[in-house]
């Protein structure tokens, strides 16, 4: 059931592989951003200082005072989930494997665009966005795309990466002779609908054949605080598209459920919490279950330590469930380099730099960082 195994030879297979130099000056480069792991133990205090001093991810009274002391207190508890992981988060090896891959794949797809390169933009952990973007300007492409790598957009996770590429560029001088475009969302892209339910016949078809119609496949995803949820965050809709499209892939084959894990502090969240989910189920008379990890590309905490360890393992046991598996992230499953590849290539042929639902703000917004960083992108990304 628990799955470290996966992850270790996952993560030793993929830092095998290096394509981050695989070209020196590309045409076209491609930024993948996402909120990053802490390779090592060591990395965990600096990480959840930035998370917790992040106003678009969280707000917190007296926050310059209150993050520093809540990442401080936190950082024990989590170095050990990093250290039963096997020391770090392996999101930066998977990452460049995709993007090394997704370029491979670019330079067949769309050679007008190409030489392809990847970068990686990570925001609470090295390496830091604002860094890979003077690695950008030293290479000197002819344009960059922006490409946030959680398919659900939230003003929390893509949202707080764009505006930190707004505030990077308001300290520093702007490459105009550069063409930006972004890439924000993409829950409903067929190909991801695909590998996510072929993730989940993966693990379906490990259960004997007589219980397997009746495995509950509960999907997770990162819950959000009710009042970002409130101001009109647009991810529980598009993790629910995700969600609905997968099930009608797979043919609508078995029961299914929603819900949201990794809550944090005292304040209302998304809920039902994924242990409650199960725990809910199991009174109902139900043993089996697929989790499925909706929302995240690859493999990182959330899944190697939350869903393998404290509910596929420890709460599987506790209340009693039969069966319990987990579906592996996209990771470089085939079908999902093809997504990613394909999501460029069509983005780099249309004549849209920048989708128009991205330069709306959340109807309940009152953050300045929001409304003068959309106006930023209006006028800067072009194709
Ligand atoms: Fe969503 Fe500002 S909080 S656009």
């Amino acid at each position: 059931m628990f799955s470290l195994k996966r992850f270790c030879t996952n993560a030793t297979r993929v830092g095998c592989l290096n394509f981050s130099s695989a070209v020196e000056k590309p045409k076209t480069a491609v930024l993948m951003l996402n909120m990053g792991g802490p390779q090592s133990i060591d990395q965990v205090h600096d990480y959840l200082l930035r998370i917790m001093t992040d106003r678009d991810m969280i707000q917190l009274p007296v926050q310059s005072k209150l993050g520093p002391w809540i990442a401080q207190r936190r950082t024990p508890d989590v170095q050990k989930k990093y250290t039963q992981i096997g020391g770090g988060s392996p999101i930066l090896k998977w990452t460049k494997l995709q993007g090394g891959l997704m370029c491979k794949e670019l330079d067949k797809m769309s050679p007008e665009t190409a030489p392809h390169k990847h970068y990686v933009g990570f925001r609470y952990v090295n390496p830091l966005t604002e860094n890979t973007l003077q690695e950008i300007e030293r290479d000197g492409p002819e344009r960059v795309v922006l490409f946030s790598q959680y398919p659900q957009y939230s003003c929390a996770t893509s949202g707080s990466s764009f505006n930190s590429i707004f505030h990077h560029y308001r300290e520093n001088t702007f490459p105009k002779n550069i063409k930006w475009s972004v890439i924000d969302r993409w829950a409903t892209h067929p190909l991801l609908i695909k590998t996510f339910a072929d993730r989940i016949r993966e693990e379906l078809s490990k259960f004997v054949e007589t219980k397997r119609d009746n495995v509950v496949i509960l999907f997770t995803a990162h819950s959000l605080p009710l009042k970002a949820v409130n101001r009109g965050d647009s991810y529980p809709s598009e993790i629910g598209a995700t969600v609905h499209l997968v099930m009608q892939e797979l043919g609508k084959t078995n029961p299914y459920s929603l819900a949201w894990q990794s809550k944090v502090g005292p304040l209302p969240w998304l809920a039902p919490a994924t242990d409650d989910a199960i725990k809910g189920y199991v009174r109902q008379g139900l043993k089996n279950f697929i989790l499925v990890p909706i929302a995240f590309v690859n493999e990182h905490i959330e899944t190697l330590h939350e869903l393998d360890i404290e509910y596929c393992d420890e709460l599987a046991k506790e209340v009693g469930v039969e069966e319990m598996r987990r579906a592996a992230a996209p990771n470089d499953h085939p079908l999902f380099i093809k997504a990613l590849s394909s999501i460029v290539a069509d983005h780099l042929k249309s004549k849209e730099p920048i989708n128009s639902k991205f330069l709306m703000r959340c109807p309940m917004c009152v953050n300045s960082r929001c409304r003068d960083s959309k106006r930023w992108y209006r006028q800067v990304c072009t194709l």
